[in-house]
């Protein structure tokens, strides 16, 4: 029997998760959420599985090499069983906290070959690898799904297929493939999985300050949150968590924290010898979310898109930040302000497809 889930930093709190983002969680990202305050539980980026591939490198460093002292839980795409079977083989000789199943990928390029959130559409299929991944993995296994493909009339099905496989937790996004990262999150479709669920679920979708994770937590009676895009927006967010949770005020950063936040996130993403344009034009990935929190007329967002070299970026944050940087960083996103466009297009997962 795997063992129980990790210790949370907070005993008794809801859990908190940081989501897995490709391209965004890697080893250095998750080093700069954690030094705001980590989130109780990583998950890395997916590792591909297919007939020729090796789990990637760089997500391993994110297992390796992770110094936060908080546990990774490793995450694969696939189906077919004997590539997942010897991928998770070699996963396990390192020190991650679980394996978790990608069900949710709607990239058109992932779901057309039927994994990722393509699985959705074939429950016996999930059934399957569930059932040789369960045997396979002695320690604790995790499945992260959206509530169905085109709608969710097999999600009852997936949630029974789930209970039987006994899986150690859950991480329900209430949104369908088709849905992309838009439109209302069927909180009400996550609450029935939480009710249902034999292990643990966690809420997933728009939790986009601690406040509404609070709420989220309470509507659907989740033992937690993961929180994705949010956290790249404001990486104090789980800190925020936890003294929501708690009863303690609230930490608000300003925007004289945030020009902070944007220096680490410049100077730990930066990989040794990448040129100073393409790292600036990788950074505006992260800033389409931060500026979402600046200003209410996008401004800093439409300064900062301008820029190409390292100076032109850090100038629009100077002028956007540090005119007022006892201003308050906005606790939601304001209304209108658009992280455009990578993670609500259809090549969706790939903020690197993503014009700058
Ligand atoms: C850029 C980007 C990359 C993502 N990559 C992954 C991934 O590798 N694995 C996964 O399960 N979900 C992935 N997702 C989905 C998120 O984990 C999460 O389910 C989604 O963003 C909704 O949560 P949020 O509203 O808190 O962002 C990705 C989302 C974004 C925006």
């Amino acid at each position: 029997m795997p063992g129980p889930l990790p210790a949370p930093i907070a005993p008794g709190q809801p859990l908190t998760a940081l989501a897995p983002m490709q391209d965004v969680t890697d080893l250095a990202f998750m080093r700069v959420v954690a030094s705001y305050g980590a989130p109780d539980y990583f998950f890395t980026e997916f590792f591909r599985v297919h007939a020729q591939s090796r789990p990637e490198r760089h997500i391993l460093r994110s297992i390796d090499e992770n110094d936060t002292g908080r546990p990774v839980f490793a995450q694969l795409i696939g189906e077919d069983i004997p590539h997942i079977l010897r991928t998770v083989e070699e996963l396990l000789r390192h020190p991650v906290a679980g394996i978790d199943l990608n069900l949710g990928c709607p990239a058109p390029k992932v779901y057309k070959k039927n994994v990722g959130g393509g699985l959705l559409r074939d429950p016996d299929r999930i059934a399957s690898i569930l059932s040789a991944l369960r045997a396979a993995v002695p320690g604790l296994l995790t499945v992260k799904m959206r509530i169905g493909f085109e709608d969710d009339q097999h999600f009852e099905r997936i949630l029974d297929v789930v209970n039987s496989s006994g899986i150690d937790l859950l991480t329900v996004h209430g949104r369908t493939v088709r849905d992309l990262y838009r439109g209302r999150v069927r909180y009400d479709r996550i609450a029935h999985a939480a009710a249902s669920a034999r292990c643990p679920v966690l809420a997933n979708g728009n939790a986009t300050s601690a406040r509404r994770a609070e709420g989220i937590v309470r509507e659907t009676g989740c033992a937690g949150v993961m929180i994705g895009r949010h956290a790249i927006r404001n990486p104090w967010i789980f800190r925020q968590c936890r003294e929501r949770f708690g009863g303690a005020p609230e930490h608000r950063p300003t925007l004289g924290e945030v020009r902070g936040y944007v220096e680490r996130l410049y100077r730990e993403t930066k990989g040794e010898g990448v040129p100073e344009r393409y790292h600036v034009s990788r950074m505006k990935k992260y800033l389409n979310f931060v500026g979402q929190g600046v200003d209410p007329r996008g401004d800093f967002l439409r300064d900062m898109r301008r820029a190409v070299t390292e100076s032109d970026l850090f100038g629009a944050c100077d002028r956007h930040m540090l005119s007022s940087p006892q201003a308050e960083f906005s606790e939601e996103p304001y209304p209108g302000v658009v992280a455009r466009p990578n993670c609500e297009s259809p090549d969706a997962c790939h903020l690197e497809s993503a014009p700058a």
